[in-house]
């Protein structure tokens, strides 16, 4: 059967989710809502923005949409899925309730206690002073996060009680992320290294990913503020097949099976945030959706059809389901504007695309492109995914460098060092 799917979001994420359904022989139609310039060549671009849930749903509605395909978390926490599902159609992406897992960390927090998953004791709060509190009993280092969603930012590692009295005063006091910081989660530092775990789940079913890191600092060498990442790669060897197994059994088993039991089975991308210490999978995070910039790499190295695994997810029919994967490595390289993840300035036009594009296994996603004329501008702080394949993480890599050398804007940094940690080990 054909069918016509629709995307939402309009990111690097989304780009790549594109790219790969519309090479799918299942597909008759590939919308993206809002898309990009950059999307337009591969699906017709409409004009609804990714969180207009009433919109989005007339419009499945008018165009008779099979499949709705959700990148970001934003519409999935306002209840997109639902909204669709209860009209009787097919959705990628999980419910409001089970969107919570990312929508707030304190939810998450609970859950992962009540499923015995391994992960930092916390406190969570709503009272200012009670927080405060906690940092003195507590004592550096420690973390504070923001309750809600707050594009990746709202997570404060401090090394001193005074950066934790700073974050709480930031996150509570000046209300940086407006309501989404009304209530914080406050947990213990922990050490080791951190992967991406990425699953397929059908409200019961498991199917892993190929593992992932994603490089969350601005600078090299982890050095900086958080951003959205700054580049992945994929396999990643601090999550062997042997971690994996583990860190599904341990992590991703129990939270499934606990939402289960309480009445809102996960259905879409579990995405586990992990750090890796003495053996064990520690959650960090849940995002309910592709981590981006994960999805580029990863994606790259299906061999073959995505879409007969996420139409599996929807249906409950994930068991017996496989993904084939590439035997190569794959490695993206994100290009930001000057400034990110603070404030920068756009408009800036984009030199050697071309050039870039037209070298070995190289795919460019781009996360903040605007096209004027056949010239392209700089449209957000990240810009662009150089995405390689290689025989290995080092080919993958020095393929992904000798693309981005080719490009350049004014103000444009990126890190030198992605896939470094997978290098370093062997
Ligand atoms: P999150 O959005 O919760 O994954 O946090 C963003 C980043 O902050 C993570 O990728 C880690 O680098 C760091 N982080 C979060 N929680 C902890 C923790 N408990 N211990 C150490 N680092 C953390
Ligand atoms: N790369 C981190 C995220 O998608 O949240």
């Amino acid at each position: 059967m054909k069918m016509k799917i629709l995307v939402v979001g309009n990111g690097g994420r989304e780009h790549a989710l594109v790219w790969k359904l519309a090479q799918s022989p299942m597909i008759e139609k590939l919308y993206c809502a809002p898309g990009s310039d950059a999307i337009a060549s591969l699906a017709e671009c409409v004009n609804i923005k990714a969180e207009a849930v009433d919109a989005l749903a007339d419009f499945v509605a008018e165009q008779n949409i099979d499949l709705t395909v959700i990148g970001p978390e934003a519409p999935l926490v306002a209840g997109l899925a639902d909204r669709l599902e209860a009209m009787g159609r097919k959705v990628f992406g999980p419910s409001q309730a089970a969107a919570r897992l990312e929508g707030s960390k304190a939810f998450a927090k609970e859950i992962m206690i009540a499923a015995g998953v391994p992960t930092a004791s916390y406190g969570a709060f709503s009272d200012i002073n009670e927080a405060l509190n906690y940092i003195e009993k507590l004592g550096a280092p420690l973390v504070v996060k923001a309750d809600g969603l707050a594009a990746g930012k709202g997570v404060y590692v401090c090394h001193t009680k005074e950066e934790a009295v700073s974050a709480v005063n930031d996150i509570m006091g000046q209300k940086r992320f407006g309501s989404a910081g009304a209530n914080v989660v406050i947990e213990e530092f922990l050490e080791g290294e951190e992967a991406s775990l990425l699953v397929l789940v059908d409200g019961e079913n498991i199917l892993p990913l190929a593992s992932a890191q994603d490089h969350k600092a601005v600078f090299d060498g982890d050095n900086g503020p958080n951003t959205g990442g700054m580049g992945a790669y994929s396999p990643a060897p601090v999550l062997d097949d042997a971690m994996l197994r583990k860190a599904v059994e341990l992590v991703v088993k129990p939270v499934v099976d606990t939402m289960k039991q309480r009445g809102i089975p996960y259905k879409g991308v579990l995405y586990a945030g992990l750090m890796i210490n003495n053996g064990i999978p520690y959650v960090l995070e849940f995002n309910c959706r592709f981590g981006d910039p994960e999805t580029q790499p990863v994606l790259s190295r299906i061999d073959g059809d995505l879409l007969p695994a996420i139409l599996a997810a929807c249906d409950g029919t994930l068991d017996g389901t496989l993904i084939k994967w590439k035997p190569q490595a794959a490695v993206c390289v994100v290009l930001a504007s000057g400034g990110y993840p603070d404030d920068y300035d756009k408009g800036f036009e984009i030199s050697g695309l071309e050039e870039a594009s037209a070298k070995k296994d190289i795919v460019i996603f781009h996360a903040g492109t605007r096209c004027d004329g056949g010239r392209w501008f700089t449209n957000g702080g990240r810009v662009l995914g150089v995405t390689a394949l290689g025989s290995d993480v080092a080919e993958a890599k020095a393929r992904a460098y000798e693309a981005v050398a080719c490009i350049s804007w004014k103000g444009m940094h990126y890190r030198k060092d992605i896939a470094d940690k997978a290098l370093n080990k062997k």
